[in-house]
């Protein structure tokens, strides 16, 4: 009888652990995972030190340790101006667990929900493991926007949710306002669930303005904000998120946290909410000098060849490396094989997040994450500069 359940089966092993196991194999530079390769601010640091010698080390209460829901609450009205009382606030495992927990808690099996193409990795697994069919919305380069008519005839009456990721991975994009007064539109013609992920909420470029879907007018009792710590304090590895909104959404969430984790680590907690008490300078700073890093990884990528998209927003940039790559890669699982083995430097293949008939459509790019010191980004630069060296 074979161990394996049919519900993960279908699963293998993500592209991504492929990826990472090749670059280490060959020594690459890595720009694939996003997950930066410095550490989280030192007021951060220290919060999490103080928190576990004040005796913060036992069971967090199951929705979260009072002081970081308040902080939480605090940060999203002086950012975005959203009223929210701490109850409304539920703290989980990172937002990849806010999100499983809120497919679980807010559709039943048979149930539709509408993602964009790509489509973070976690969001149609987590469907499948509810039972609920995931209907698919294409972005379309160089802006990745979407069609509106195509958009409208995703909604049917099985229509329970949308997931909007905002800024986006892989692609960079911020859905402008606009864009997110149409998906609005939607969702109350159809009575449906907006459910929005925002990990790079703090991470834009260009002075473009991150938009709160939930601030819409009629969106905030039908939108459940999801975001965390890791992206915007560089603590990736601490896991701390949150799922916000109107109290029905967020209890209807906690049901299913409730059974998942419970709760999640307290001494982080702790410190998620002095990190987000942090004053104006250091999200502005955060803005600054990934600004900087995303200019220069542009720049260089351009250089060696590649033709990169321009990201508004987030840890990546898109690139077509078809003026790069020799005739024999064909796409871009290959063209990342190729770049790790060939030239030393790890990429993502964007397929990744692609169901499998729309893979081809970007067959042509890799991804790049800017999240890195300038050392690994320079060391990148020289490598991947030296492909136009050996290929003239
Ligand atoms: C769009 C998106 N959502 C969620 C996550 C994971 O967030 P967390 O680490 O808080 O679970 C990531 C991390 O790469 C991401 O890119």
């Amino acid at each position: 009888m074979p161990a394996m359940a049919q519900r993960v089966a279908a699963f293998g092993t993500t592209i991504f652990a492929a990826i990472n196991s090749l670059a280490r194999q060959h020594s690459a530079v890595n720009l694939g995972q996003g997950a930066p390769d410095f550490d989280a601010p030192p007021p951060v640091l220290e919060a999490a030190v103080r928190a576990v010698n004040s005796q913060l080390n036992q069971y967090a209460p199951n929705i979260g340790l009072p002081q970081a829901r308040e902080a939480i609450a605090l940060h999203a009205e002086r950012f975005y101006g959203q009223r929210l009382t701490p109850e409304q606030v539920l703290i989980t495992s990172g937002a990849t667990e806010a999100m499983f927990a809120a497919i679980l808690g807010l559709s039943d099996p048979n149930d539709e929900i509408i993602v964009f193409q790509p489509v973070y990795d976690s969001y149609v697994p987590n469907m499948r493991m509810a039972g609920v069919t995931p209907r698919y919305v294409n972005l379309y380069a160089p802006h990745w926007s979407f069609d509106p008519d195509e958009l409208a005839a995703a909604f049917t009456p099985r229509t329970k949710a949308i997931i909007i990721n905002t800024p986006h991975n892989p692609t960079g994009k911020c859905y402008s306002r606009q864009e997110l007064e149409i998906i609005a539109e939607l969702c109350l013609r159809h009575n449906v669930i907006a459910i929005t992920d925002e990990v790079y909420e703090h991470i834009t470029y260009d002075g473009t303005l991150h938009t709160r879907l939930a601030t819409l007018h009629g969106m905030e009792n039908r939108t459940l904000t999801i975001s965390s710590l890791g992206k915007t304090f560089s603590a990736t590895g601490w896991k701390i998120g949150w799922a916000m909104g109107a109290p029905e959404l967020v209890e209807s969430v906690n049901r299913a946290h409730q059974f998942i984790t419970y709760s999640v680590a307290t001494p982080l907690q702790a410190a998620a909410a002095a990190a987000l008490a942090m004053p104006s300078e250091y999200f502005e700073s955060l803005q600054a000098e990934y600004q900087r890093k995303r200019d220069w990884l542009l720049t260089m990528l351009r250089g060696a060849g590649f033709q990169p998209f321009t990201p508004q927003g987030g840890y990546f940039i898109m690139a077509d490396w078809r003026g790069v790559a020799p005739e024999h890669v064909q796409d871009d699982v290959q063209f990342a094989e190729w770049l790790i083995r060939e030239v030393g430097v790890a990429s993502i293949p964007p397929s990744a997040f692609y169901r499998a008939e729309d893979k081809h459509r970007v067959a042509h790019l890799t991804r790049f994450a800017i999240c890195k010191r300038d050392e690994t980004l320079q060391a990148a630069a020289d490598r991947l500069a030296a492909i136009r060296v050996s290929g003239d």
